[in-house]
């Protein structure tokens, strides 16, 4: 356990868009499902480290919507990791306290792991130390457009009017709903200085670290580091440097 991040500079909410595992498979002449495995020992470790930190919530960008365009083995592969790793570690988190949320188009996938999602869901619901997200067949822009729909809808029945329309109405039609706060630190690992359609609504504020490392080697140390780098950094929100230091 480290105490290199004081509390005060903590973020509440960590994203993490967990890129790399197959590259790091293809170093060492494996095929790319060994980096998709070696990646559940990095979530483990992430997890692991919010519960010492008294991180609030982390939110993993485990499957985007764009990723079905890969080859049928690999979405397979990665559908039957999701699975398993749902069905071993749910006791585990909920052992730990941490309440388990999947975000995306879940409706896509096979009725067997929507069952498995729901029984994980309900199961750890009432859980307080960390709120953990996985973020699976998300995209950003889906969240975007199902919320409009869902405000669309609270319109025609009657529940809302258009004027009632705000910022804070989309916020909480997103999937994050109304308890989950905007990710102040958003990191990328794997070397690409991209969003790829992770969180467009939530990370309009986040800041961003992006880092070479490949995602099944992002152990505790990486981790601390992102964190040592954001508490450095100035949120200014619009004002003036000046006008913080002031206050
Ligand atoms: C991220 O690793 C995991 C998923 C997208 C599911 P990649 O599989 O994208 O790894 P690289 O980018 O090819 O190395
Ligand atoms: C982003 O990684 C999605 C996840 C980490 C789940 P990708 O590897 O799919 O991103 P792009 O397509 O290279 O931007
Ligand atoms: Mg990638």
């Amino acid at each position: 356990m480290t105490d290199s991040v004081e509390k005060t500079v903590l973020p509440q909410h960590v994203a993490i868009v967990m890129d790399g595992n197959g590259r790091w498979a293809e170093q060492r002449g494996q095929p790319r499902h060994q980096g998709h495995r070696a990646g559940v020992d990095s979530v483990r470790s992430a997890v692991d480290l919010c519960g010492e930190k008294g991180i609030k919530v982390l939110t993993l960008f485990a499957f985007s919507s764009e990723n079905w365009r890969r080859p049928r083995v690999e979405v397979n592969l990665l559908l039957d990791l999701f699975a398993i790793t749902l069905q071993r570690e749910t006791e585990k988190l909920h052992e730990n306290n941490i309440r388990l949320r999947i975000i995306g188009n879940i409706a896509a996938f096979p009725e067997k792991l929507r069952q498995r999602i729901h029984k994980a869901e309900q199961h750890t619901r009432h859980n307080t130390a960390l709120i953990l997200q996985i973020a699976a067949n998300y995209g950003g822009r889906w969240d975007i457009a199902q919320a409009a729909r869902h405000l669309a809808t609270q319109c025609q029945t009657g529940h809302l009017t258009v004027d009632q329309i705000d910022e804070q109405q989309m916020a909480q039609a997103t999937s994050f709903g109304a308890d989950i706060p905007d990710p102040d630190l958003l990191i990328r690992t794997g070397g690409e200085q991209r969003i790829s359609n992770f969180l467009l609504w939530h990370s309009a504020y986040a800041e961003l670290y992006f880092t070479d490392t490949l995602w099944p080697d992002f152990d505790e140390q990486a981790f601390e580091s992102a964190l040592t780098d954001y508490s450095r950094r100035q949120r200014r929100f619009g004002k003036t440097s000046e006008q913080l230091s002031c206050s």
